[in-house]
This record gives structure tokens, sequence and C-alpha cells, in this order.
């Protein structure tokens, strides 16, 4: 039985306690922690959970009786609660993004190295069907290399989005939505094609007059073998409609799963490839189904490699700091106009939050400042069995 501590009880813990809970006597629930008690205090009734409640997390790591935390804060707090949480021997779930900033990964990869427990970062639309799937029939050799990849990560947030107290700024956010909403997609997309070696990008903010941040960027990847990637973040697409879509050799495929295959006619002209298309949706469709998904997906890799003791879960910090080094890249090329060599390292300009705060634009000030909404319901993003409407 792994004995599991929330620490942040807001929009998104409520995921991760539904997660735990779907995942049976594996584990339980024994604390809550907020700076805000009574919210925890809510929630533990709100799901039955007999519970220690603390407002100072310090305090709850102390305690023996703790085997894991979910981190549920503002991403500017993620690393230091990271830290703590490991150096005090807890296995660690945070949740997206990683941190704020590379350095901060890299101190949290430090902490998991030194205390030997797993951290993983949530990247919970691994654990998708639609998506294991896309990322075996990639790895399958059927299709040949991938000449081109198409991340369209379209979310529409209103304006008053930006008005809860950590939103909207470059030091408690983080920044906008590259950071914010496209992680998830570009940490799928970096699982699945690798990191390249130069980003070039722009951003704007269009719509969020009350936000520092960007609320829209388009970015262009060069991988070290010539194929080219683009990836747009937005939370200005109605609809919702989000996308991979991958241009291979031999055939296009994405999430939502849509297949096409062609073959060069004598005069270059394509004609449909029928057969493989047949090969590659058989492949497609054989592919079992996933036992958990989402969170309770990621969750139940966790729990695995903690029985295991193998400590090897698919969602490292390692695959989270790619990810952050991507989106950092964007950054960094977007503010500055100049074309960003990868990997980043601490000679990198954006590599500190202090960098971030110095070299990234400012759009808007902050405008307003709200503790919390009523309606607090969130969604997590498509499920990838069709498109349009970003909802799970
Ligand atoms: N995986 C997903 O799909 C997904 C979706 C939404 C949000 N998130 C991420 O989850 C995190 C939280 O987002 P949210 O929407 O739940 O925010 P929220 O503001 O609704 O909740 C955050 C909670 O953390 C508490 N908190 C802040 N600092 C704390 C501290 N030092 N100790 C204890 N509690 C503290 C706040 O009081 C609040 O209750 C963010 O990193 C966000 O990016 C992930």
């Amino acid at each position: 039985m792994i004995r599991i501590a929330v620490i942040g009880v807001g929009g998104i813990a409520e995921t991760h306690l539904k997660a735990y809970i779907s995942l049976g006597d594996r584990c339980e629930i024994v604390a809550l922690s907020d700076i805000y008690p009574q919210k925890a205090q809510a929630l533990g009734e709100k799901y039955g959970l007999v519970c220690r409640v603390e407002s100072d997390y310090k305090e709850l790591l102390k305690s023996p009786d703790i085997d894991m935390v979910s981190i549920c804060t503002p991403p500017y707090t993620h690393a230091d609660i990271t830290i703590d949480a490991l150096e005090a021997g807890k296995h660690v779930l945070v949740e997206k993004p990683m941190a704020s900033s590379l350095e901060e990964c890299d101190r949290m990869l430090e902490a998991a190295r030194k205390s030997g427990k797993i951290l993983s970062v949530v990247g919970q639309n691994r654990f998708n069907d639609s998506i294991q799937k896309l990322k075996q029939v990639l790895d399958s050799g059927m299709l040949g290399k991938v000449v081109h990849a198409q991340i369209e990560s379209y979310w529409w947030r209103g304006y008053v989005y930006y008005d809860l107290w950590w939103r909207g700024t470059w030091e408690k956010e983080g920044g906008g939505c590259t950071l914010n909403h496209a992680v998830h997609h570009i940490d799928m997309f970096q699982w699945m094609m690798g990191m390249p070696e130069k980003v070039q990008a722009v951003m704007s903010n269009t719509s969020h007059d009350n936000a520092e941040v960007e609320d829209l960027s388009i970015a262009i990847l060069t991988y070290p073998n010539g194929a080219l990637g683009q990836i747009t973040s937005s939370v200005v697409h109605h609809g919702q409609e989000q996308q991979l879509i991958f241009q291979t050799e031999k055939a296009r495929v994405s999430a939502p799963w849509k297949l096409y295959a062609s073959l060069s006619k004598e005069n270059g002209f394509p004609v449909r490839n029928e057969e493989l298309e047949q090969q590659i949706e058989q492949f497609y469709q054989a592919i079992p189904e996933l036992a958990y998904r989402g969170h309770a997906g990621q969750i139940d890799n966790i729990f695995t490699a903690i029985g295991n003791g193998t400590h090897e879960v698919l969602v490292d910090g390692h695959e989270g700091r790619k990810t952050l080094e991507l989106i950092t890249a964007i950054y960094q090329a977007a503010s500055t106009g100049q074309t960003v060599s990868l990997p980043l390292g601490p000679d990198s300009l954006f590599y500190t939050r202090e960098g971030i705060l110095a070299s990234a634009p400012h759009y808007y000030e902050k405008k307003n400042s709200v503790t919390g909404f009523a309606q607090n319901a969130i969604t997590l993003g498509s499920d990838y069995t069709k498109s349009g409407d970003g909802r799970a």
C-alpha cells in the first residue's frame, strides 16, 4: 500500500485524487496540504477521506508515513517543493510544467539522483490510447523516417482566465500558452520525434491585455537529419482542435487518427498506396487498449516502477526537462529573434528564471488578481478520438 500526500488542492488536484482512488487498494491518500487548509479540509470531506490536513507542506514531509507526493501547486513552486520532498525521501509526481526554468530542472534532477526516489513529471496525454498507438506506429519502421511534423496545440481561454493570482506573469506562471498549454503537446511530440538541433520562433499577445505573457506562438524546428517541425501554441483558437500530424517517407499519420499513404506514378505524381494503408491500419487496430488512462495511467506506471524496484517511469525528470528545454528554446528564439541551437545549458540566456524575466517580452501588466474562481472545473485537453473541442 503506497501512502500518498497531495500538495496544492486547486483545480487539478481533484484529477489526482480520482486517479489514486481508481487504483483501489494499491494506495491510500493519507494527507492533503494547501496554504488555504480549509480548501484541503473541504476536498478531503468531499471524497470521504480520513486524512491529515496541513497548511505548511514542510510539516507534512516530516512524516515517515508518506511514501509519495503529488505536487499540484502553481509552476513557480514546483522546484522547491519537489526538492524538499525528494530530500525527505518521498517519490514525487509533479504537475506540468516541470519548473519555471532549466536551472530549476537541473536542481530537481540532482535531488532525484541523490535521493534514489522517483521523480515523474505529469504528461498524462502519453497515457491515451490514440497517442500510445500513434507512437507505436511511428516506431514500427513501417513508415520510414519522419520528414515533417505539425503540432497544433490549439486552445481557447477567455480574458478573465489570466485574472487568477498566479497566471499571466513570467514570474509565477513561468510563461503563457507555450509553457502551460502546449507543454502537453510538446511532451508528446519530443517523445515521438526526439529533440531538434535548431529552433526559430515568433510569439505575440493578441487578445489578453491583462497578461505579461504570450497567448500565441509559432515555432519552426530543424532536426539533424533535415526533417522540419512546426509547433503552434495558442489560447486564441476557437474550437480547440488539437492535432499531431506526422508526414513520413511512406505515409501521413496523426492523432486524431488519420492515415494516408502515397506511391509515385511513373511521372512522379501520387497514387494512393492502399496496401500499405491496410498494413498500417491492421497494426494500429491490433494494439491493445490501455488498462488505465490519463493521470491514472501515469500513476499506475509509477506504482509499477516502485513495486518492481526499477524506479524507471515513462515520464521521468529527464523527459520533463527535455520538454522544458524545447519550450525554453522557443521563448529564447521568439524573444531575441535569433535561431537557437540545442542543447541548452547554463550558458543559455534563458537558463535561469532571472534570465527569462530579464529577456522575455512583458506584453501587458497583469491588471486583476483573484484567489480562485467559483466554478473551478478544468479541461485537460483533447482525447484525440475526433478533431475539436479540446475536452478530455
Ligand atoms: N495536467 C493537466 O492537464 C493540468 C491541468 C490544469 C493545471 N495543471 C497544472 O497544475 C498546477 C496547478 O494548477 P491548478 O489549475 O490546479 O491551480 P489552482 O490555483 O486551482 O490550484 C493550486 C493550489 O495550490 C495551492 N498552493 C499554492 N502554493 C502552495 C504551497 N506553497 N503549498 C501548498 N499549496 C499551495 C493554492 O492555494 C491552490 O489551492 C499548475 O502547475 C498547472 O499548470 C495541469
